[in-house]
């Protein structure tokens, strides 16, 4: 099949209303990965070409294919216990808290939720062996209603699960079979301690937290410097003083105006 034309004008535009709605910034080296990921929904749409789908994209009451096209732009690569040395981190630091207080935990580019319960894993085997109260929750935020919608089915294939002790996948997964086969579902006794809702990061937000821990791992690299500073600073408000802050190891130095004092590579912690 002939490759449909993407005009440089008609590029720009799409970047200009993905940056404009989502922070994400693409530079001309993006341009085929644009064209290759919105070409097949446009086709499937029966568009003439890229120029009507923008149409469609500026339309308001075309909400619902807009939201189709953020999640075709985004990015949502993620796996179970992604960074081991971030969880290790996580469990002697929560060990070492005196108290059984409420734990709260904010995964805030959460994809498909592997983060989220991963993080869920870490704190039932905390809660079983009595270091933290029974009272911990996590929330798990994405822009993306695809990977949402995935992300509360809790069903994955076994290789997203490959960091996962066999000890752990005993006691929180189950192994489909049959169609099923090569399938792994979380179960219930992790499942309930985690909430998923949708939330754009470079839009403001209020309600949330305060949070004990927020994770923002590998969501800053889709976004120019100015973005990154703006996401990260609203987010840190959220934090509690004291409370873990994380971003992917290879993003580099944390660009933000609150104060942060590093911990690790790719964690940090808020000041008291
Ligand atoms: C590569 S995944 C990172 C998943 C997980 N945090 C990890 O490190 O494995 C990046 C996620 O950021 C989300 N994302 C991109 N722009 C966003 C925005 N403006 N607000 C919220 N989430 C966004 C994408 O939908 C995607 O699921």
């Amino acid at each position: 099949m002939a490759t449909m034309p993407f005009s440089d004008p008609a590029f720009r535009k799409i970047s200009e209303i993905m940056y404009e709605a989502a922070g994400l910034s693409y530079n001309d080296s993006k341009k085929s990965l644009i064209q290759s990921r919105l070409a097949p929904r446009i086709q499937r749409l029966g568009l003439a070409g890229f120029e009507d789908y923008i149409a469609i994209l500026e339309d308001e009451t075309q909400a619902a294919e807009f939201q189709m096209a953020v999640d075709l732009l985004t990015t949502n690569e993620t796996y179970f216990f992604r960074e081991p040395k971030h969880y290790e981190l996580l469990e002697r630091e929560i060990g070492a808290r005196k108290s059984r207080a409420p734990l709260a935990v904010w995964s805030a580019a959460s994809s498909f939720g592997d983060e989220a319960y991963s993080t869920a894993m870490l704190l039932a085997d905390m809660q079983t062996v009595g270091k933290i109260g029974p009272d911990w929750t996590i929330l798990a935020t994405d822009i993306s209603h695809r990977v949402l919608l995935s992300a509360k089915e809790a069903v994955y294939p076994a290789d997203r699960l490959r960091a996962v002790s066999p000890d752990r996948l005993r006691r929180y997964c189950l192994r489909g079979d049959g169609p099923s086969e090569g399938q792994i579902m979380v179960s219930e006794k992790i499942r309930k301690h985690v909430q998923f809702g949708q939330l754009n990061l470079c839009k403001p937000f209020s309600g949330l937290g305060p949070f004990d821990v927020i994770f923002l791992r590998n969501v800053l690299i889709y976004f120019d410097a100015a973005t990154k500073r703006e996401v990260v600073d609203r987010v840190l408000t959220a934090l509690k003083p004291g409370g873990l802050f994380f971003l992917g190891t290879a993003e580099g130095r944390v660009p933000c105006e609150t104060p942060l004092l590093p911990v690790q590579p790719g964690a940090f912690r808020k000041p008291e």
